[in-house]
């Protein structure tokens, strides 16, 4: 499982990049209307700082297929290879998936509540489907199976889309991802840094150190032996 950033700040994806496996950033409107600058200015930002290689998400938010479309188009040409357009998985964004698909341009199907909803952007030729777990919780349904079933469907059908689960609020959500082997997660920093964020993982260390100290001396390692 691939985990990615799921945020635009680039001072906390610099931080993130330093520390942790991850392999990819992803944004929202939302995410990048908090930076209130231009989006092209920050997502330019990010690319520059991950490379070109590395896979980076930005959404449409035309209304019609042939408006989101375009800003498919614009957004490979001012981002670059391995630019997803995230198209929400809706009657127009299918349509305007079909175009994309058309031109070999890639794209993550979004706004995903429902399995068949990633089903149907698997079938236009979506890159990645983005089941939106922590939402579905919150609507009383279960995220996690939802994104296991979305896998599964992928599978199932010989469908080369990969799930790329995306609002996480904690990390027995992700750990569940990871369990069964979804081929993404695109996770808010906060999310990540939570996952060994732990009192009683810090103090074990604590204590080794002390350990060592006493035999060695204070602030020596093994390096001073
Ligand atoms: C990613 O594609 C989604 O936009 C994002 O993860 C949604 O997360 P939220 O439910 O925390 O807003």
């Amino acid at each position: 499982m691939k985990l990615m950033i799921d945020d635009a700040r680039i001072e906390k994806i610099k931080e993130i990049w330093e520390i942790y496996p991850v392999e990819g950033v992803t944004t929202n409107p939302t995410i990048l209307a908090k930076s209130g600058r231009n989006p092209y200015e920050v997502l330019k930002e990010i690319r520059a700082f991950i490379g070109k290689e590395t896979p980076l998400m930005a959404q449409a938010v035309s209304r019609e297929a042939e408006g989101m479309a375009e800003e498919g188009r614009r957004m490979v040409k001012e981002l670059g290879e391995n630019t997803y357009v995230k198209i929400p998985a809706i009657p127009e964004g299918f349509r305007a998936m079909k175009l994309l698909a058309g031109e070999g341009i890639p794209f993550t199907a979004t706004a995903i509540y429902t399995p068949m909803q990633a089903f149907l952007a698997g079938q236009c030729g979506a890159s990645y489907a983005a089941p939106y777990l922590n939402r579905i919780d919150n609507m009383g349904y279960n995220g996690v199976q939802a994104a296991k079933d979305i896998h599964d469907i992928f599978r199932n059908n010989g469908m080369k889309t990969e799930v790329l689960v995306a609002s996480f609020k904690n990390s027995h959500q992700l750990l569940e991802m990871c369990k069964y082997g979804v081929g993404a997660a695109t996770v808010a920093p906060e999310v990540i840094e939570g996952l060994v964020k732990n009192q009683t993982i810090l103090s074990a260390v604590d204590v080794f150190v002390q350990d060592f100290e006493g035999l060695a001396g204070t602030g020596r390692t093994m390096n001073d032996c």
